[in-house]
């Protein structure tokens, strides 16, 4: 059986660095590139009939990196906030941030706020990003809700309910720039997903290589622990 279009593509955008050092620009310039290339694939996954799209934009653990690299990434997501709007209504965007509030500022929270109430009632594909985002720290704060709750018959469906959202699980997890690995990106939500990586950097990436990850998905035998019969 030939899959379809996956419903949900998710995507670890990495490489933004690696890309502007072998041009010998600052990694500031790679996250700048990585933002174009993001609006590209949002507009070809909405024309593809993708439903949501989640990126990992800034994860956890990024904290960890220079001053410097850390306020250009919030400033960068800052003004694409201030600036996609018009964008998004456009087309029909349905726009959606999911990770910790902890440690982000106010003012970017926000931003944040405005542009999910703005484009709340759009029907189109659905953008998630990823922001502030642990697959751990989802679950930490998941289980904390349960307890808090006083939740007595767990079950899949009620660690599902307290995740950050609920959107269905990726059928495809694609990550550019090499590394084979998750990085902390949803942990729960991806038990079953496909799993496609290309050594191209993010800025570099484009709609040739999203059909190329989505042809690769529609030859996979998706079996979920059973025995697929051909
Ligand atoms: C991904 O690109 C973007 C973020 C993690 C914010 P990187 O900045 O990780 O780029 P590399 O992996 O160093 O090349
Ligand atoms: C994962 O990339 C996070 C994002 C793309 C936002 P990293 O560059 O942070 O991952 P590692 O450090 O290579 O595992
Ligand atoms: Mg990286």
């Amino acid at each position: 059986m030939t899959l379809l279009v996956p419903k949900h593509i998710a995507i670890i955008m990495d490489g933004n660095g690696r890309w502007a050092k072998s041009k010998n620009m600052p990694r500031t310039y790679g996250h700048k590139a990585g933002a174009d290339t993001l609006r590209k694939i949002l507009t070809s996954c909405g024309e593809l009939g993708v439903e949501y799209l989640t990126v990992y934009a800034f994860s956890t653990e990024n904290w960890k990196r220079a001053k410097e690299e850390v306020d250009a990434l919030m400033f960068l997501f800052k003004t694409y906030l201030k600036n996609e709007k018009k964008v998004l209504m456009k087309k029909n965007v349905k726009f959606i941030v999911s990770g910790r509030k902890e440690g982000v500022s106010v003012g970017l929270l926000n931003e944040i706020k405005k542009l999910e109430d703005a484009t709340s009632g759009n029907t189109g594909i659905t953008l998630n990003i990823a922001f502030n985002y642990g697959g751990r720290s989802e679950l930490v704060d998941a289980i904390k809700k349960i307890v808090e709750n006083g939740e007595k018959d767990i079950t899949e469906s009620t660690v599902e309910k307290y995740l950050y959202n609920h959107l269905p699980d990726p059928e495809l997890l694609i990550r550019t720039s090499g590394e084979i690995r998750i990085s902390n990106f949803l942990l729960w939500q991806i038990a079953y997903s496909e799993i496609y990586i290309t050594d191209t950097h993010w800025p570099d990436f484009n709609e040739a290589e999203l059909l190329k990850a989505i042809e690769s998905y529609q030859k996979r035998d998706r079996r979920f622990g059973g025995v697929n019969v051909k």
